[in-house]
């Protein structure tokens, strides 16, 4: 049997296991249906790797590397990770430059630039397609094992926008949201208006993070309760 699908957060402006660096950005680790990936590196190679050691975390076992959009402090330990682990496969989407595209084609195996449309990755695992936003985003959807989630980096296109997606591919209700929600310049009337949303979509759970600022995360605590999971660098979640 395979393990319960489980997370890692490896780079995270937010601390929360001792011991760890914390720099702005986001990345994580998921083992999901005995399959492992990388999603986004976070801004900086060098934390990426030692943050990884000290948790355990083997970058060079991910069989899959996706970055959820083009900005520095989601692809900045890109060349860190490719170069730990050439042989997995990298996942991007068409609003990254045709340029870098060229240049993972030499460095990696193999490259998936995703369009529009949702891509299963593996079973159950799949990219929600390019939402179009500034810039352009793709996140996560999990449907493995019973459990539904979707992981985001920094949800340009709006994290209610992106469960709503993630739903509409898996056809059933998405309870975990993870990752940066983006509401970090967010007033508190249109923070719950989001907060709402997500309940509204079935979200149970949430691990809000990165970008969703401070404001933000205290609105989540408070309204979600018990369904709220702290996130930051170092911490481990199983999906259940
Ligand atoms: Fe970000």
């Amino acid at each position: 049997m395979t393990p319960s699908p489980n997370l890692t957060i490896l780079s995270d402006n937010y601390a929360f296991a001792p011991g760890l660096t914390s720099v702005w950005g986001f990345a994580a680790r998921l083992r999901a249906g005995g399959h492992t990936l990388l999603f986004d590196t976070g801004s900086n190679g060098r934390v990426l790797v030692r943050n990884a050691e000290a948790l355990g975390v083997d970058l060079g076992a991910a069989e899959l590397v996706i970055f959820s959009h083009i900005h520095w402090d989601h692809i900045g330990g890109m060349d860190s990770v490719i170069e730990l682990n050439p042989h997995a496969t990298v996942v991007v989407h068409e609003g990254f430059s045709k340029h870098l595209v060229a240049d993972l084609r030499t460095m990696c195996d193999r490259v998936i630039v995703v369009g529009e449309e949702p891509v299963e990755l593996f079973p159950g695992i799949l990219s929600t397609g390019m939402l179009a936003a500034e810039p352009p985003e793709q996140s996560l959807v999990l449907d493995v094992d019973g459990v539904t989630a979707v992981i985001s980096g920094c949800a340009h296109p709006g994290i209610e926008r992106i469960v709503a997606r993630g739903e509409e591919i898996i056809g059933k209700p998405v309870d975990w949201a993870i990752g940066g929600f983006h509401l970090m310049y967010s007033e508190m009337e249109e923070i719950e208006r989001t907060i709402r949303a997500l309940q509204d979509l079935g979200v149970s759970r949430v691990v809000p993070t990165h970008c969703t600022g401070n404001l933000a995360r205290a609105a989540f605590q408070r309204l979600y309760g018990p369904g709220y999971v702290e996130g930051g660098v170092g911490r481990e979640i199983t999906l259940t």
